[in-house]
C-alpha cells in the first residue's frame, strides 16, 4: 500500500495534439508552473484477493470511463513490476474537477507515484514522469515542482518532463477565476485527437520552439513583460486551433472573455498580470505572488466570476506517511 499527493499545473506554453495518441507523445514541448495548495491524494493497495480493480474518486465509485483509464494505467505498472494482483484505488482532489484546472495532471502524477511504490518499484523521477505521461500528458509535468519543461523527445523513452527551476526562484502566483464549475463537454484526450483537423495546428506546432525559448528566457530573467506576451500568444494559438477543429471546441464562456479583457486593461495600466486558459472556461491569471491578493479582489468584481482560487508555486509529487493530514481528503 502507498499514498501519494501531487499538485495540478498550469501550462504557460501549451501541449495540444499528439504525434502518437496511444503513447501520448506530444506534437510540441510545453512549460508549466506546478500549483501549490491544490492537491490530489491517491492511495493504492494491491490485493491478490480482488477480482477486479476497485476505483473510488472524490468519495464515489469511478465512472466506467474513469475506471478503464485508471485500470489501464495500473496495467502498465503491473507490467513493469511483474505483478498480477488487482488494486484498490482511492483518490480525491480538493479543487473543482473537470473544469480546466488540469485535474488529470495531479491525478495521474499521484496515481503513478502511489501505484509504483505500492508495487514495490523504486523509479527515478524521469521514469515516473514518462509513466505519468501515459496516463495524461500534462501529468508528466506534475511529478516536479516549480517551473517545469516537458521536452518533446523522440519516442516513449525520451519524452518526459524536467525541472526548469524547481525552487521557483521567481515567486509567481496563479489566481484562477472560476466562471463555471461544471465538467467540460469535450475532455482533452478527445481534444488532442481533434487538433490535427485544424488548418492552424501545423503553424502552431512549427512556431512552438520560439515560444518555448522566449518563455524559458523570461523565467530565467524574471522578465514579466516578456512572459505575459508569450503566455497570452501561446494561449490564443491553442484556442485558435481548438476553435478551428472539426468539430470546433469552444471552451470560452462570456465571463472568460470579460476576465481576459479586464486583465489586458489592468496590464495596459501598468499592473503585471496576464492570463491563460486550458481546455475549459476558467481563466488562470498569472502575476507576482506579492500582488495575488489585489488581483483576486479585482477578479471577484468581474461579472460572471463565481469563485477565485489562488495558488503559488508548489513542490513535486510526494509519497505521504500514514499520519499525513492530507489523507483526510479520502
Ligand atoms: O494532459 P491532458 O491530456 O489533460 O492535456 C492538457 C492540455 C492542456 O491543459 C490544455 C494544456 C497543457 O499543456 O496542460
Amino acid at each position: 500500500m502507498a499514498v501519494a499527493a501531487a499538485h495540478p499545473n498550469i501550462a504557460l506554453i501549451k501541449y495540444w495534439g499528439n504525434r502518437d495518441h496511444a503513447l501520448r507523445l506530444p506534437s510540441n514541448g510545453s512549460i508549466s508552473l506546478t500549483l501549490g495548495g491544490l492537491h490530489t491524494v491517491t492511495r493504492v493497495r494491491f490485493d491478490a484477493r480482488l477480482a477486479v480493480d476497485v476505483v473510488r474518486i472524490d468519495r464515489r465509485p469511478a465512472t466506467p470511463a474513469e475506471h478503464a483509464r485508471v485500470a489501464s494505467h495500473l496495467d502498465l505498472v503491473r507490467g513493469l513490476a511483474g505483478l498480477a494482483a488487482r488494486a484498490e484505488v482511492t483518490s480525491a482532489s480538493d479543487f473543482p474537477v473537470g473544469a480546466g484546472l488540469a485535474s488529470s495532471a495531479s491525478a495521474f502524477a499521484a496515481l503513478t507515484l502511489a501505484a509504483t511504490a505500492a508495487a514495490g518499484l523504486d523509479l527515478g523521477r524521469a521514469e515516473l514522469s514518462r509513466l505519468a505521461r501515459r496516463g495524461s500528458g500534462s501529468a508528466c509535468r506534475s511529478i516536479f515542482g516549480g517551473f517545469v519543461e516537458w521536452r518533446l523527445g523522440d519516442d516513449d523513452a525520451s519524452s518526459f518532463a524536467e525541472p526548469l527551476d524547481e525552487s521557483a526562484a521567481w515567486p509567481l502566483a496563479d489566481v484562477i477565476a472560476i466562471v463555471s464549475q461544471s465538467a467540460k463537454p469535450v475532455g482533452s484526450t478527445e481534444g488532442h485527437r481533434l487538433a490535427e483537423s485544424s488548418p492552424l495546428q501545423p503553424a502552431r506546432v512549427a512556431s512552438a520552439p520560439s515560444r518555448l525559448a522566449a518563455c524559458r528566457q523570461a523565467i530565467l530573467e524574471q522578465d514579466f513583460a516578456r512572459l505575459a506576451e508569450v503566455v497570452e500568444l501561446d494561449c490564443h494559438l491553442m484556442h485558435a486551433v481548438m476553435q478551428t477543429s472539426s468539430p470546433p471546441l469552444l471552451y470560452w464562456a462570456p465571463a472568460s472573455l470579460a476576465v481576459m479583457q479586464a486583465v489586458r486593461a489592468w496590464r495596459a495600466a501598468g499592473d503585471p498580470v496576464c492570463y491563460t486558459l486550458d481546455a475549459g472556461p476558467n481563466v488562470h491569471c498569472v502575476c507576482p505572488a506579492s500582488t495575488a491578493g489585489a488581483v483576486a479582489a479585482r477578479l471577484r468584481d468581474v461579472a460572471g466570476v463565481v469563485e477565485v482560487l489562488t495558488a503559488s508555486a508548489g513542490g513535486p509529487a510526494a509519497l505521504l506517511s500514514p499520519d499525513d493530514p492530507r489523507l483526510a481528503l479520502l
